[in-house]
């Protein structure tokens, strides 16, 4: 399901091309069935049929021919009950079959307005085919000849429909959806356990923002920001930064982030303060931790490839066993901390790391799916 954002609001798929077709294939065929021995005028009610239009004339195979008047009765997602004449019809219509060709019927006032237009137009028959209707907000006791698709009363876009202006290019029809929350997900894991690789593969998966503590101090200290300044203060003379200014950077990156499906936290929160700090901030947006996700591999068999690593790296700190054993120390000691706080809150979970990168990936895509 793919959930995209037209102005302010959000839409979902819902109707699909194949459908459209479909429906548009079965009123083709039952306006052909009735009007096959004359030439009826297809109008099509504009903006909005445009594409129904085209497609509809296209799959039709006898004589017609094709006019459109321009109506207009929504501002945003409320249909305004006034219904304006934009452009008018110019053919002359007398002993002919008009078949209208409508994207949606919702309230009906546009139809009303549509038969009031052609009542002294002295046809032979006017046909109404739509192919969407909404029954629930119909209130008209007007006839309809020909319905493709009914739907419930949720306001769609696509296929020629707008929102706004927006959406009309839409191959297939979408439904309004309320706001996502995005999945904000902390992922951890010991040295040499292929975080890096992991976040990467995620984040392309999911369209997902990766954010690193570690890049965020670097960028804030290389730009010389006053945050960058102060942490730098803090790190020249070998101290911690203070979470108070570690959260203050990640608000302004988190506040700042493009659209994406949600974030990837890599080396925060280090602390239970920091996590605390984080779970507020986030409510603060009407976000939520999805989880912390963290691969776990048997410490030996990560003490071995760290090693091997070394080999080739060249990284002076993948070479020693007892520096390897003291990281996973710090490592350990800091994550039992938060791993208790999310636990507690049933966010914790712990996939496994030894196997093929993208079984790796499908275990942790299996996580973030539920969450
Ligand atoms: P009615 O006059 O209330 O029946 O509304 C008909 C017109 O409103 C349609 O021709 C559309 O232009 C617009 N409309 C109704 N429902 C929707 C919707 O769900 N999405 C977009 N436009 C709609
Ligand atoms: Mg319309």
């Amino acid at each position: 399901m793919s959930i995209i954002k037209l102005h302010d609001k959000y839409f979902k798929t819902y109707i699909s091309e194949e459908k459209i077709k479909a429906a548009t294939l079965s009123l083709v065929q039952q306006v052909s069935e009735d009007c096959k021995d004359e030439t009826p005028i297809f109008i099509g009610i504009l903006n909005g049929s445009f594409m129904f239009v085209a497609d509809f004339v296209r799959e039709y195979n006898y004589n017609c021919e094709v006019s459109f008047v321009k109506l207009a009765s929504y501002q945003g997602t409320n249909s305004t009950g006034k219904i304006k004449q934009l452009v008018g019809i110019n053919e002359d219509l007398e002993g002919r079959t008009v078949v209208i060709l409508e994207d949606i019927i919702d309230t009906g006032n546009t139809l009303q307005e549509i038969y009031d237009i052609f009542s002294d137009k002295k046809l032979k028959r006017l046909k109404i085919a739509t192919l969407f209707f909404k029954p629930d907000v119909f209130k008209k006791e007007l006839p309809i000849d020909y319905i493709g698709i009914s739907i419930p009363d949720k306001f769609i876009v696509g296929y020629g429909l707008d929102y706004d202006g927006l959406g009309r290019n839409l191959a297939s029809i979408y439904q309004i959806t309320p706001k996502p929350t995005i999945k904000n997900i902390l992922l951890f894991g010991p040295p040499g356990v292929g975080k890096g690789t992991q976040a990467d593969l995620l984040k392309a998966k999911y369209n997902l923002t990766h954010v690193s503590t570690g890049d965020v101090f670097r960028s804030h200290i290389k730009k010389g920001t006053e945050l960058g300044i102060l942490a730098k203060s803090y790190i020249d003379k070998g101290n911690l930064v203070p979470d108070d200014v570690t959260i203050k950077m990640l608000k302004s990156v988190v506040n700042n982030l493009p659209e994406s499906n949600g974030i990837i936290f890599d080396g925060f929160p280090r602390t239970k303060a920091q996590a605390i700090a984080l779970d507020k901030f986030l409510e603060e947006k009407g976000e939520i931790v999805g989880g912390m996700l963290t691969i776990e591999v048997p410490t030996n068999l990560l003490i071995s490839r760290l090693l091997e690593r070394g080999k080739t790296s060249g990284r002076s700190d993948d070479q020693d066993e007892n520096k390897i054993l003291n990281r996973f120390n710090e490592y350990f000691t800091k994550t039992e901390i938060l791993k208790d706080y999310y636990q507690t809150q049933n966010k914790y979970f712990g996939v496994d790391g030894v196997g093929e990168i993208s079984e790796i990936t499908k275990r942790l895509s299996e996580v973030f799916n539920k969450i």
